[in-house]
């Protein structure tokens, strides 16, 4: 499971703080621990931790109620919510049906 190497918590936080800068328009720029074909993909980094479609879906749906109980008005929280799902494919694409 996705949460079961706490350890590496830290790096993903940075990892990921870098990947939202590059993709917002830098100057910062990230290098993937995994690199895939495309930069800034997010398949190989994902490939692994097998997250199903179903299990993404419930992260998003987290992510809405902390946008909520944050107060997030709803045109940011949609913003918000749709660069999230933006990336389901990729995240996902390790995942097979049992
Ligand atoms: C259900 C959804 C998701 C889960 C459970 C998840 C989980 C994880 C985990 C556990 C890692 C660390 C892997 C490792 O040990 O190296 C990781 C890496 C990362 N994730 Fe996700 N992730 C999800 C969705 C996303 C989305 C939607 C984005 C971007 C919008 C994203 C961006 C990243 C980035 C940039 C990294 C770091 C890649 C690297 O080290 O090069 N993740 N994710």
């Amino acid at each position: 499971m996705a949460h079961e190497n706490l350890g590496r918590l830290p790096g993903l936080k940075f990892m990921r703080t870098l990947w939202v800068c590059e993709i917002t328009g830098g100057p910062q720029k990230v290098s993937p621990t995994k690199p895939g074909s495309r930069h800034l993909g997010l398949k190989e980094a994902h490939r692994d931790l097998k997250i199903s479609p179903k299990e993404f879906d419930e992260v998003a749906a987290e992510l809405g109620r902390s946008l909520n109980f944050a107060t997030v008005p709803a045109r940011e929280k949609g913003e918000v919510l749709a660069a999230f799902a933006a990336h389901k494919k990729d995240v996902t694409a390790g995942y097979k049906i049992p």
